[in-house]
């Protein structure tokens, strides 16, 4: 059985005493929700002040991003070596990064080896934009974004996969539960394809896009669907508890 995970992404919000209240707030009742790994994954300032916060708990911690490099004169970045002393997990080719910051697959691919070389777990996201949505053409996409994104992984030991359908992003309109289903489905199947049926079995897959406590019973009621990666809701305390407690609760009465 797949434990299932839930993340929290809060993009580029909370100042660093914002993103220690927050976690103060959570802390105690997130860390008692059994059956699901939770995962929280502040901005890169803040991963060192949530780290001690949440030492000895059950919650586990993530970046949003890393650079493929691990050491040398690139000014800004951050490198996996960094990450892996500080968290577990890194979210990987989400699709703002694609958007906004010019990440390719063949990017996203050298990160994701990267995150792997270094021990770190990589969140790695796919999700077809809207237009392509429309032209029937997810399946192809998300193929290609998972293909190029794992090229030449021989191992993806440690890997979780996230389905973000851009369109869902943001906008407070989510996909259904089965649509989710169904895409994630097929993103197994491409796994079984490329690393064999025992891995794709193994292998986590969440769903990510305007997730709240009130549409999360419906994805987590999905078999194929193995948690979520929550932004917006992630930063509000009582719909970020609400929607790791429904997970907990309807995958564990499975
Ligand atoms: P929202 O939950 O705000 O739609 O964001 C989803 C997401 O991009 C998580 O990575």
């Amino acid at each position: 059985m797949r434990v299932p995970l839930i993340a929290g992404n809060w993009k580029m919000n909370t100042t660093l005493s914002e993103a220690t209240e927050l976690v103060s707030r959570i802390l105690r009742e997130l860390d008692e929700i059994g059956n699901v790994d939770k995962v929280l994954c502040p901005p890169f300032i803040s991963l060192a002040a949530v780290r001690e916060l949440i030492k000895g708990s059950s919650i586990k911690l993530g970046a949003q991003n890393l650079y493929f490099e691990e050491t040398g004169a690139y000014t800004g970045e951050i490198s996996s070596l960094m990450l892996a002393d500080l968290c577990e997990f890194v979210i990987i080719g989400h699709s703002e990064r694609r958007q906004y910051f010019n990440e390719t697959g063949g990017i996203v691919n050298k990160k994701v080896v990267a995150a792997l070389k270094s021990g770190l777990k990589p969140i790695l996201c796919v999700g077809e934009k809207l237009e392509e949505n429309e032209a029937g053409r997810t399946h192809e996409v998300v193929t290609e974004q998972l293909k190029s994104s794992l090229a030449s992984i021989n191992n993806i030991n440690g890997l979780t996969i996230a389905y973000e359908p851009v369109w869902a992003i943001g906008t407070g309109r989510a996909a259904t539960g089965e649509q989710a289903n169904q895409t994630i489905s097929l993103i197994r199947r491409n796994v079984s394809e490329l690393y064999g049926e025992e891995t794709a079995q193994d292998l986590r897959i969440l769903y990510g896009g305007s997730v709240t406590a009130d549409n999360a019973t419906e994805f987590m009621q999905q078999p194929e669907i193995d948690g979520a990666l929550v932004g917006g809701a992630s930063l509000k305390a009582d719909q970020f508890l609400s929607i790791v407690r429904q997970t907990s609760e309807i995958k564990q009465a499975r």
